[in-house]
């Protein structure tokens, strides 16, 4: 049985992850009277931690004489990992991490009443109610994919937020350009495509008061090293794009991820939305296209004409008539060339 998610436990992880540091620093076997004193707990404490951490996933060997030993296995998304040489100043410095959860997106919303620092991550290896956009579920298969939720303080106004989507499809997208050479695209406002499938998308929820954000969390699901019985017909992954089907490194990937959110961040906090959107407008693929834009009360068709400073798409109407959308699900008519 896993560990019950709930603030109280968030809490008891982040303290245990202490041990877990102190372990992978020693690469070996540690005996529990040395931890005890390193980090100067009492055994009680120390025994519940060990299993806490066992419970959330993290697998410690305990060996009588011998003591506890912990190595993070390649390729699951271990905070200490992820935080080795990632640099950054605010995205990332603190990650809670699951084995399994719900939802990334239910912890934040959670996590909220906290007040947790700007930038804080919840990250899982997999979800069992992973939800997208226009209330569709998101298949997160375990230690397969990328899937977190980023949680962000911007001093904006909430009618600004919504470009923030933009800036983390962007980054997603310059990240894995970096990382693997492949060329992603975005289709308004956030579903990231690779050889017209997609691949990822971005699912923005807000805290917020009248003229006043408290948080808005940027969730992230990505198909990384999912195998194509494992998605939708039209969805892809970076191991079925890339040559030779290679697994891709989630850790690295995740990292530069991390550092192009932070660099855009920092880039929409001093000089404003314009910059991240002209970015949005070179990977996209929607503007110029014949669209039909389904919202909650029927469908337009037009052609997508332009973006707002906000991030509204400006659908121009046959019948001349421009009109703008926050939200709904675009198909494009025409491809691209
Ligand atoms: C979409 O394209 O509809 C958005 C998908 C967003 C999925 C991610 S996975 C991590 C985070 N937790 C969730 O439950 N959803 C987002």
């Amino acid at each position: 049985m896993l560990f019950p998610v709930n603030i109280q436990n968030l809490s008891k992880i982040e303290a245990a992850e202490r041990i877990l540091d102190f372990l992978n620093e020693k690469a070996g076997y540690v005996s529990g009277e040395e931890i005890v004193r390193h980090l100067g707990i009492s055994r009680q404490l120390f025994f519940q931690q060990i299993n806490d951490l066992k419970c959330s996933g993290y697998e410690i060997m305990a060996v009588p004489h011998l003591g506890y030993r912990w190595e993070p296995s390649c390729g699951r998304l271990f905070p200490v990992e992820v935080r080795k040489d990632l640099n950054t100043k605010c995205i990332g410095r603190k990650i809670y991490y699951f084995d399994r959860c719900s939802s990334t997106m239910d912890i934040a919303a959670r996590l909220v009443c906290e007040n947790p620092v700007e930038g804080t991550v919840i990250l899982a290896e997999s979800q069992t109610k992973g939800r997208g956009r226009l209330g569709r579920h998101w298949v997160s298969p375990k230690y397969k994919g990328i899937y977190f939720s980023l949680m962000l303080k911007p001093a904006v106004a909430p009618s600004q937020t919504a470009v923030l989507t933009f800036l983390a499809a962007v980054s997603v997208c310059e990240a894995i350009n970096s990382f693997t050479g492949l060329s992603c695209a975005i289709k308004w406002p956030n579903d990231i495509l690779l050889h017209n499938k997609k691949l990822g998308g971005i699912l923005t929820e807000l805290e917020a008061e009248l003229d006043r954000v408290n948080f808005v969390t940027i969730g992230l699901g990505l198909n990384v090293n999912t195998d194509a019985q494992e998605l939708l017909r039209t969805a892809i992954s970076l191991k079925i794009a890339s040559p030779g089907h290679k697994e891709i490194n989630r850790v690295k990937l995740l990292q530069e991820i991390l550092r192009r959110i932070e660099d855009n961040y920092f880039l929409f906090q001093k000089k404003g939305s314009a910059p991240v959107l002209d970015k949005w407008k070179n990977f996209n693929v929607t503007l110029g296209q014949r669209v039909k834009i389904s919202f909650l009360k029927g469908h337009v068709e037009g052609r997508a004409a332009g973006i707002d400073f906000d991030g509204g798409l400006l659908v121009r109407q046959d019948n001349g008539i421009t009109r703008k959308f926050m939200s709904g699900d675009v198909v494009h008519l025409t491809q691209k060339l």
